[in-house]
């Protein structure tokens, strides 16, 4: 039994059911060649069976890390960039209180991140909190080389073995690495870290159900279990038939591949509720990194609302009519209030009194949709009932399996990387690295 829904009425004024349906072969075809792992990039297809795999032992020794970690630290730093932080903050921001940082400690560390950038005042303003606080470090590089990660963990180890002492700074450190090769790894074992491993066959993007994810979400207090069952039930679910009538996954991926076809090349995934803001962050490196290559792919976008109603809706609404949007939409919060009756009403509220802020919050995403639809903007709705472990394992397989079945209809390697080289490369050659003086030369020609 699953709870996500998933819903394209709203984009039918502008794709017909006969234009969709005309994917499905290829669909079914994509979705066999991604379970059989024959698909471009198969090497890198270990995630799509993690959830009904994951060895029982893994999952209680996390916990076990987890709780101790937890009872060392107000605050637990978990350092990483792209698929190995990306995850974990969707899925810890999804499912933990606004405003944790400031609630008084309950038993469940504050978790911040670190990086995940190279600004010196941030890190800067990082150390500084942490000087008086209980805190460990959870630093996750699958490569073991990529340097904002590598700049941070040794800033804030040194902090660390500053403040504990390097016998006890070791039991505050968890490593996260590839499992032979790599600096970070060859450094744990050095310095006897306890460390997880990031699977060879499951790529950056595609692990937070891996440690990568794992260990942070369960070092913030959060059910793992519950999160991998939710992923198990949504792959079981979309295992037992390929249709586009049956399959949200496969419909998903026929409807933004007919989209994308007829023009509309920007897809923006919107939310209305902020704690989701992380989630798109997660999906936009999902759907950028694997489909965005050789000239190809939607260019993935996200807003918040009613926040950037107030900004981009007017671009969504007028602008330039190459965009669909998709809603990924929660029907109940988590907590009840109403907005009160006042005698004055100078606001004019009070024909909302009573009214929860929730089904105000609904209506503004139904008016919302109508008045995109009726400017253009086809619109993709994603639902489920509430936030919770379950939901958001659902929600992780089925965004993963789409952008995997897409990426193979765009006739993209849905699993590499290529463009993200580029930069490093010359940044590399600016800062002088060993190895890079031709690029050092030509490059300080073009400045
Ligand atoms: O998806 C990816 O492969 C990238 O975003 C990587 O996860 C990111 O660059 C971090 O790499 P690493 O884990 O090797 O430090």
């Amino acid at each position: 039994m699953i709870h996500l829904k998933f819903d394209y009425k709203n984009a039918l004024d502008f794709v017909s059911k006969t234009e969709i349906n005309q994917y499905q072969e290829a669909v079914s075809r994509h979705f066999a060649a991604t379970l059989e792992r024959t698909g471009k990039g198969n090497d890198f297809l270990g995630w799509t069976d993690l959830a009904e795999t994951f060895p029982d032992e893994l999952i209680t020794r996390l916990e076990n890390t987890a709780a101790r970690l937890r009872e060392k630290s107000d605050i637990n730093v978990v350092i990483g960039i792209g698929g190995s932080y990306l995850g974990a903050r969707a899925v810890i921001e999804a499912l933990t209180p606004h405003f944790n940082c400031l609630r008084k400690k309950q038993g469940n560390p504050i978790v911040f991140y670190a990086g995940n950038n190279i600004s010196e005042d941030y890190l800067y303003e990082l150390l500084q909190v942490l000087q008086d606080k209980e805190y460990t470090l959870t630093v996750i590089s699958k490569s073991g080389t990529t340097t904002e990660p590598a700049i941070a963990f040794r800033i804030l180890r040194e902090a660390l073995e500053a403040k504990y002492g390097k016998e006890e700074a070791k039991d505050r450190i968890v490593a996260i690495t590839d499992k032979a090769k790599g600096a970070l790894k060859q450094l744990a074992d050095e310095e006897g870290y306890e460390t997880y491993v990031v699977p060879d066959d499951v790529g950056g993007r595609y692990s937070v159900l891996t440690p990568v994810g794992l260990l942070p979400i369960a070092t913030a207090g959060l059910d793992i279990r519950a999160l991998l069952k939710g992923a198990e039930d949504m792959s079981a679910f979309s295992a037992r038939s390929t249709k586009i009538d049956e399959n949200p996954v496969a419909a998903y991926a026929a409807v933004r591949h007919a989209l994308y076809l007829k023009g509309k090349t920007n897809e923006i995934m919107v939310n209305y509720e902020p704690r989701l803001y992380f989630f798109t962050e997660w999906w936009k490196q999902l759907y950028g990194e694997s489909q965005g290559k050789e000239g190809k792919g939607i260019f993935p976008a996200g807003v918040s609302n009613t926040t950037d109603l107030h900004s981009m809706g007017q671009y969504i609404q007028e602008g330039m009519r190459n965009l669909f949007e998709t809603v990924l939409s929660v029907e109940n919060p988590k907590h009840k209030l109403t907005v009160p009756e006042d005698s004055g009403n100078l606001d004019k509220l009070n024909y909302l009194s009573g009214k929860a802020l929730h089904e105000v919050n609904y209506m503004a995403e139904v008016a919302t949709t109508l008045a995109h639809v009726d400017g253009g903007v086809p619109n993709l709705r994603v639902v489920v009932p509430e936030l919770n472990e379950q939901t958001v394992g659902e929600l992780i397989y089925f965004y993963e399996m789409a952008c995997a079945v897409s990426g193979y209809l765009l006739d993209v390697n849905p699993f590499d990387q290529p463009g993200v080289e580029a930069y490093k490369k010359n940044m590399f050659a600016l800062l002088g690295k060993p190895g890079f003086e031709k690029e050092t030369e030509a490059i300080r020609k073009r400045l």
